[in-house]
């Protein structure tokens, strides 16, 4: 019999009003789902339906109105090394290098020796930046960016990376290269991954299970598996089942009848 090992992940009844305004925004309604060591869970859903809220809730950034986040069994509520976070907009530091952006995580711990620089050229080396280790960021192209930015959230070994739409300003072409290399970092680290986008087609192809929320305040309308084998190549995308999954997440946002 196969050992159910506990969630990494636990949201529990989370939900949050933003008060700081004129009127309460409610945001997100009370939201349970668990996420397993390892698994790729993607959020899906239109503008407003509280993702973004949702992610900085689970990554502690933002307290939530109700409910508690847990993490490996304990309760998580500041923002802590075992997750990273990438946004849709990368705030990397411009003064400084490629490696040097990546090494700043690590400076916070302590001194940085060889040890912390062959580790940070390693990852370097993961997301394809190995020669532009001391390029500026200026000197980079958005997707060459956004990889960089990956791996700074990679260096402290995170339990759980949290992405915000990473490559929603990117062409179509890169953002398609990114998502194939981002699938292989996942299983070459059995990363495990909670990611926004906004693309449908994106979603189906690196999860292992989509959660569609639906509008003001968010809710999860609906929980999809998607049990496409591994390792998956760009040619998944031309399938059946990829074709009727996508349809099913379509049809739960209120893109498609039926
Ligand atoms: N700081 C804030 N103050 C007040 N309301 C906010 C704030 N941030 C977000 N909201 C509101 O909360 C709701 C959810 O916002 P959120 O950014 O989580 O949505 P989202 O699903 O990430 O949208 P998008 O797909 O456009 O990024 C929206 O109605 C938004 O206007
Ligand atoms: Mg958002």
């Amino acid at each position: 019999m196969i050992q159910q090992s506990p969630p990494l992940l636990r949201v529990e009844k989370v939900s949050h009003a933003y008060t700081g305004g004129p009127e309460t925004v409610p945001a997100l309604a009370p939201v349970t789902f668990h996420v397993a060591d390892g698994e790729f869970v993607c959020i899906v859903g239109i503008s407003g339906s509280g993702k973004s809220t949702l992610l900085r809730i689970i990554g502690s950034l933002l307290r939530p109105s109700t409910g508690q986040v847990w993490l490996d069994g304990a309760l998580s509520t500041q923002p802590h090394p075992e997750i990273g976070f990438v946004f849709q907009k990368t705030n990397l530091m411009p003064w400084r290098t490629a490696l040097e952006n990546v090494l700043l995580p690590l400076e916070l711990l302590g001194p940085i020796g060889p040890a912390q620089r062959s580790q940070a050229l390693s990852l370097l080396e993961l997301v394809g930046l190995a020669d532009f280790a001391d390029a500026y960021p200026a000197q980079l192209s958005g997707g060459m960016a956004q990889r960089l930015v990956l791996a700074r959230a990679l260096v402290r070994h995170p339990r759980l990376l949290l992405l915000d739409e990473p490559f929603g300003a990117l062409d179509a072409l890169t953002r398609e290269r990114l998502n194939l290399e981002l699938l292989r970092i996942q299983t070459a680290q059995k990363q495990t991954v909670v990611m926004v986008t906004h693309s449908i087609n994106e979603a189906v192809f690196l999860a292992d299970r989509v959660l569609v929320l639906g509008e003001q305040p968010g809710r999860i309308l609906a929980r999809i598996a998607v049990d496409l084998p591994r390792p998956r190549s760009l040619a998944v995308m031309g399938g059946e089942k990829f074709g009727a999954i996508a349809t099913e997440i379509r049809r739960h946002i209120g893109l498609v009848e039926g």
